[in-house]
């Protein structure tokens, strides 16, 4: 969105990270960048869960050693301040909700909770705050869906590849191997707790799925290409795939403009 945006920016050196912050994959934390004279920024948060990610808790038990953190699922990321006031908020979450987590309601850790169901809690959180915390008629949300990923041969930590793909999958559409439980949870939630149409969808999944050829597989290193057995089949290569969930993005921004005037 950044380079579409800044692409019809006559002066390049108008737009700028405000503490002269590269974008980097790795780069897990806050980005803004401001359009000077366009009373513009475009803000990047990490918040991978929305829900607040603290350390293991002191209540749960300490053996098992793969566990890194404690999801506090009734309470949203602190950094959440940070966008409250935003004209456009999109929200997404869904590729790290993998295990090495604990689930944490109040004070309470709750050992036996599903993926799923934890899954749920954290989007009600996150409708709750909607509800009571962001002014609806200032703030358009989306919320955009799973973005599919491309490992054959193993997942990203066992050596999965895209490097031979080419081409889209062009017969019959794709089976998903994804968690399509993240779509149906994230509307029980939705559906339980906002009003209708307080949010569009940017539902991107399927339409994704095809672009098997769209991952940056080993090509995700400025400097030379990364090991067969390192490739990135999740993210993508720009431009490319990103770009048509922004058009999409753009025409139910302009759909809401229009109903406003
Ligand atoms: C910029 O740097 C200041 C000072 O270190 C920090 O307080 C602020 O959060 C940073 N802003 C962003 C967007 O990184
Ligand atoms: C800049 O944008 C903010 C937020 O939308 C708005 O409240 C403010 O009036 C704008 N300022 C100018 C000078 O347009
Ligand atoms: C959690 O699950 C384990 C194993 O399935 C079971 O032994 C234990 O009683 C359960 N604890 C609670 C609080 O439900
Ligand atoms: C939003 O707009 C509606 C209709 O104009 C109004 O009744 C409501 O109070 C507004 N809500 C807020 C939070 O400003
Ligand atoms: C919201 O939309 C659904 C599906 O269109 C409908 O069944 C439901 O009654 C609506 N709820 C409200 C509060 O309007
Ligand atoms: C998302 O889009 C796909 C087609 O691309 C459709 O099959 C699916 O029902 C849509 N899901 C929602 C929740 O709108």
């Amino acid at each position: 969105m950044l380079c579409l945006l800044a692409s019809a920016v006559a002066e390049k050196d108008s737009v700028y990270e405000v503490n002269g912050s590269l974008i980097r994959k790795q780069r897990q934390g806050t980005l803004v960048f401001k359009f000077q004279g366009y009373n513009c920024t475009l803000e990047f948060y990490w918040s991978p869960y929305l829900v607040h990610l603290d350390q293991p808790s002191s209540g749960a038990p300490t053996s098992n050693k793969k566990v890194r953190s404690t999801l506090k699922l009734d309470l949203l990321d602190p950094i959440s301040r940070k966008w409250r006031d935003a004209d456009v908020l999109v929200l997404n979450s869904g590729h790290w909700w993998t295990s090495g987590l604990h689930f944490q309601v109040g004070q309470e850790v709750k050992m036996n909770m599903s993926m799923e169901e934890a899954y749920r809690k954290s989007m009600e959180t996150v409708m709750q705050w909607i509800k009571n915390e962001v002014n609806t008629n200032k703030t358009q949300i989306f919320f955009r869906t799973y973005e599919p990923r491309h490992f054959l041969f193993g997942e990203w930590n066992t050596g999965g590849r895209c490097n031979e793909e080419k081409l889209p999958e062009l017969g019959a559409a794709p089976v998903l191997s994804l968690p399509l439980w993240t779509h149906i949870q994230f509307e029980l939630a939705a559906n339980k707790i906002l009003p209708n149409r307080t949010y569009d969808l940017l539902n991107i999944t399927e339409m994704s799925a095809r672009r098997k050829d769209g991952h940056m597989s080993v090509y995700y290193l400025a400097s030379h290409r990364a090991p067969m057995k390192r490739q990135d089949c999740s993210h993508w290569c720009l431009p490319g795939v990103p770009d048509s969930w922004n058009e999409l993005l753009y025409a139910f921004f302009l759909k809401h403009q229009a109903t406003r005037l």
